[in-house]
């Protein structure tokens, strides 16, 4: 990619940018949790929680110190624990192995938990103006755009995204550019070719249509789960903590069983995961719990799934009885 191309993306991104709060730093603490937060959640779900999450946890110790319990907390609603653990780990990481201090060397960005090779770009380059690339879903769909190749595999994509930024004054601003325009003019669903910085210089310019949704068919496998619910008037509700792998792994939800076959009647909530489609049956107890658990008063302090949100969200006078069930997105 020669310089002048380079340029007209940097100078669209220059006056188009989304203000985004962690654009307005360097630090690689922020960049980090945000890189991670916008792994596989939208924006505009993210920016709420990425300022929470700073006043909960200001640094990397404050972090590192933390329960698990309180980090998964401060995850509740972005989905997909597992980044939650990483960075928790990940925290504890860098004060062992690198005296708190977050490493500057691409190598050990990328070793430390959670973090691979494009998001270790995105931070090398956002906060020690590395040389490399972000190769996100955005961005390999923009190079396969821009070079009119679209069966082109990661590896070539790889070297294409190096190419790109090395002829970059900035790369810091490239990344950033690139995802900008694989998430506004040349999106999946839009391709706006006329408003393009570099329609000029893209090999399928008023060629390509939107993405169709042609999802890859992933098998997804049906759930019956009965959610026992023992709601006291004082006490609140019993929570169980879920085993550390697995689905909704460490957060706490009402003790669930797996029904061996679908129940004859409706589910109170249907939740989608990546792979799973769980159908979610409320089951009132009136008698003590036999399980082991927890009695909870409010949810401020534990990390319930969204699917089990939207279950109590069905429950007649459930706000009475828990006032701060937190809104889910
Ligand atoms: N997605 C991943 N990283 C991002 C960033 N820094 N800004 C906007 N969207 C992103």
């Amino acid at each position: 990619m020669s310089s002048v191309r380079c340029e007209a993306l940097l100078a669209w991104y220059g006056e188009h940018a989304r203000s985004l709060p962690w654009r307005d730093t360097t630090e690689p603490y922020p960049i980090w949790i945000s890189e991670i937060m916008l792994q596989q959640t939208q924006v505009k779900t993210v920016l709420p929680r990425y300022a929470a999450w700073f006043a909960r946890f200001p640094n990397i110790a404050a972090l590192a110190e933390a329960d698990l319990d309180d980090v998964l907390k401060a995850w509740e609603g972005l989905g997909y624990y597992r980044r939650a653990r990483f960075i928790h780990r990940a925290a504890q990481d860098i004060i062992e192995q690198h005296g708190g201090i977050f490493p500057d060397q691409f190598d050990e960005i990328m070793a430390l938990p959670g973090i691979g090779r494009s998001t270790a770009g995105a931070i090398s380059s956002f906060c020690f103006a590395a040389n490399t690339p972000v190769l996100d879903g955005n961005v390999k769909r923009v190079l396969k755009r821009w070079h009119a190749k679209p069966e082109s595999n990661d590896k070539t994509l790889w070297i294409l995204a190096q190419q790109a930024i090395d002829d970059a004054a900035n790369p810091a601003t490239w990344n950033q550019a690139m995802m900008e325009l694989g998430a506004t003019r040349c999106s999946a669903k839009v391709v706006d070719c006329p408003s393009c910085p570099v329609g000029s210089y893209c090999e399928s310019a008023f060629q390509v249509e939107p993405t169709k949704e042609l999802r890859k068919t992933v098998p997804v496998l049906d759930l019956h789960w009965q959610v026992d619910l023992y709601l006291d008037a004082q006490k609140g509700i019993w929570l169980k903590q879920r085993p550390a792998s697995g689905i909704w792994a460490s957060l706490w939800t009402p003790p669930i069983s797996e029904l061996p076959q679908p129940s004859k009647r409706r589910p109170d909530h249907i939740h989608l995961l990546t792979h799973r489609r769980l159908h979610l049956y409320a089951n009132r107890f009136t008698d003590a719990p036999m399980d082991e658990g927890i009695w909870v008063s409010s949810l401020d302090k534990h990390a319930l799934p969204t699917g089990i949100h939207r279950l109590l969200a069905t429950i007649d006078g459930i706000s009475q009885l828990l006032p701060s069930i937190p809104p889910v997105e």
